[in-house]
């Protein structure tokens, strides 16, 4: 697939693709663009592309609001664990996961062992702005959305700063985004 000329050349994307060799998986805050960057990356490197939420749903027939409200978070953490679990078992894809499912000891494990993790962060003022496109956060739902995010941002840091790879994703293009996480999972790998 063509990207814009500033950026990696498909020689180049071809290059880093063959060393790939387990799940990219992209971590990080509710709002910070997993998705929508883990689409396009997948894209670009023609992978499967999976997003753990969808999937959590999906297994469970019904929204994660719903899931939350009739459950608990606790039973939706340990959904979200073992769905994380069936999607590491492929060899390649792109997976995005829910904001907190790092944050979880045994998912956490899991994703270092089997997976290429990748931080995506971002300001909280980035997070804000994207997150008020969406209703279907019940972790947003609790209070003002800005001192939740700030909130779950620092608490959470110990946890996404394990991952071996951190790229910033602020406002701007996501090719950007892209470009610069392909080429830290290049060098680190
Ligand atoms: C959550 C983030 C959500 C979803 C759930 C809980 C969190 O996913 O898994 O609402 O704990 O941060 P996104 O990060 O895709 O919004």
């Amino acid at each position: 697939m063509p990207i814009d000329p500033s950026s990696l050349s498909e020689t180049e994307i071809a290059r880093i693709k063959r060393r790939i060799d387990r799940p990219i998986v992209l971590i990080g805050m509710m709002g910070v663009g997993k998705s929508s960057v883990g689409r396009k990356l997948a894209l670009l490197l023609d992978l499967p592309f999976t997003d753990a939420d969808d999937a959590i749903e999906q297994a469970a027939k019904m929204p994660i609001p719903e899931i939350f409200e009739r459950y608990g978070e606790a039973s939706f953490r340990d959904g979200e664990r073992r769905v994380i679990a069936r999607l590491m078992e492929q060899a390649q894809g792109v997976i995005a996961t829910g904001g907190g499912a790092f944050c979880a000891p045994d998912t956490r494990a899991l994703i270092l062992e089997k997976g290429i993790p990748v931080w995506l962060d971002a300001s909280v003022d980035t997070l804000l702005e994207r997150v008020s496109r969406k209703d279907n956060r019940p972790l947003l739902r609790q209070g003002d959305p800005r001192e939740i995010l700030t909130r779950l941002r620092k608490e959470r840091e110990p946890f996404y700063s394990q991952a071996p790879i951190h790229v910033r994703s602020e406002t701007g293009p996501h090719q950007r985004t892209i470009k610069a996480i392909l080429q830290a999972i290049d060098e680190w790998l």
